[in-house]
């Protein structure tokens, strides 16, 4: 027995930030070392992410986790006491065929995602080190660039609007915590403009702005004068990024956006799109269209190539395969990584991995279901993914996890780096300048 052997697995309910209950695992080792986790829970899910094991009880809506509470504390528990908790791949994969179903139903996506960055908490706390330096394996790290919610929408504010996220990335910004200074002056200057405007319903689950705008184009205006009013550029200094989300209002090539009262087809949706991408600093777009429309996927990759970051979510649910196959179509040209999505570390590792390798943009994002739990900060650190996505700039949830990136930026020191435009992947235009 060494030290870093796992003694035993423990799982218990705790609350997340929507007030549902979720597993937290704690990993306890030989030493009396210990690695805790959290699942966080997603509201608009791809139809390809491992899914999340409930009662079905009559208990918090169905919503209880008794069931993947027991399967840690005696099948897992059992299974992984007296390995080697350094060996995540191992584990990870003992998970995975104890499971044995392709979206991890048995013992629960969410079960697993605790249990797996738990034995990564534990790891590194058994070396003495922070997980983001646990990961890094002795290579220089890149703080993120960080893509921050302004206003809230879609699944996330009660379809007050369609469009998901309307957020910013402090595109010239020179350090991780000047990146925050500079949303922080954002966010407020927003919140000042939509109280003036009447437009304000309070924050949505990930605590961007509730907003009561009459068409998505106008929270786009919206944050242009956000930007301004900051006394910052728009496009050099900070610019836009969408989380369209659209597997949420669209199905077999028809878009509906309620908001508006109407209806798009494939084509329809990519003008408008490219429209806004014209008039406006968007330099990134994610889930531009349902999981469902791969020729949409492909044909607005291609208009947009040169210009856009265009993610996939929902399209691609953080797994390799997916990945590789988007690579080989030009279906996007980066990747949104949720470790629950996947299921394990390993897996949500294999993804970013073959997303490099196509030369993709990797951004590790959080879920609007969501704790203090703080790993996704370590895992974009420790793995240079480049870009963050937690949700707002309010809510202890949310904050929870930029204030652990200013403390990661801090034990970095004075030369720490930090991923500016050049995270995504493709080129700034010459004409748009900026502090960089
Ligand atoms: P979620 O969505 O509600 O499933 O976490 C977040 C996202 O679409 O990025
Ligand atoms: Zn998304």
């Amino acid at each position: 027995m060494t030290t870093s052997t796992i003694r035993r697995v423990r799982g218990r309910r705790v609350w997340d930030s929507r007030g549902r209950p979720t597993i937290e695992v704690d990993v306890e080792l030989a030493s009396g070392v210990r690695g805790r986790a959290i699942a966080p829970a997603g509201a608009s899910r791809g139809s390809g992410e491992a899914v999340d094991l409930r009662d079905g009880t009559e208990r918090f809506g169905g919503q209880d986790v008794m069931m993947a509470i027991a399967h840690v504390n005696k099948p897992i528990t059992m299974r992984l006491a007296g390995r080697d908790v350094q060996d995540q791949q191992a584990i990870d994969y003992e998970l995975i065929e104890m499971d044995a179903t392709p979206e991890k139903s048995k013992l629960g996506g969410n079960t697993l995602t605790a249990v797996s960055l738990a034995v990564a908490q534990a790891a590194a706390a058994a070396n003495g080190v922070p997980l983001w330096k646990h990961l890094a394996q002795g290579r220089e790290v890149t703080l993120p660039l960080p893509e921050i919610q302004i206003f809230g929408g879609g699944a996330h504010a009660g379809q007050r609007v369609d469009i998901q996220d309307f957020m910013v990335m402090p595109i010239g910004a020179w350090t991780f915590s000047d990146a925050l200074a500079m949303v922080a002056e954002i966010y407020r200057a927003a919140g000042d403009l939509m109280r003036d405007a009447g437009k304000i319903a309070g924050v949505a689950d990930e605590g961007g702005y509730w907003p009561l705008f009459a068409s998505n184009e106008d929270a786009l205006e919206m944050l242009v004068r956000a930007i301004e009013k900051a006394g910052l550029r728009p496009g050099s200094d900070a610019a836009i990024s969408l989380d369209i989300a659209a597997s949420q209002f669209g199905r077999d090539g028809r878009y509906r956006l309620a908001l508006e009262g109407r209806e798009l087809d494939r084509d329809g949706m990519a003008e408008m799109l490219v429209r806004w991408v014209d008039r406006y600093p968007i330099v990134s777009i994610e889930d531009p269209f349902a999981e469902d429309d791969r020729i949409a996927w492909i044909a607005f990759t291609k208009a947009m190539a040169g210009r856009l970051q265009v993610i996939g979510d929902d399209y691609l649910t953080t797994s390799a395969e997916r990945v590789e196959a988007a690579a080989v179509d030009h279906a996007c040209n980066a990747v949104l990584l949720k470790p629950n999505q996947a299921g394990t570390v390993t897996e949500t590792k294999a993804a970013l991995d073959m997303a490099r390798k196509a030369g993709f943009g990797t951004i590790v994002s959080a879920r609007s279901g969501e704790s203090e739990d703080t790993a996704i900060v370590h895992l974009a650190v420790g793995w240079n993914a480049g870009q963050l996505k937690v949700g707002s700039f309010a809510r202890s949830e949310r904050m929870a996890k930029w204030n652990e990136g200013l403390r990661i930026e801090e034990s970095l020191g004075p030369h720490s780096q930090f991923a500016g435009f050049d995270v995504l992947p493709f080129r700034r235009p010459a004409a748009a300048g900026g502090t960089r």
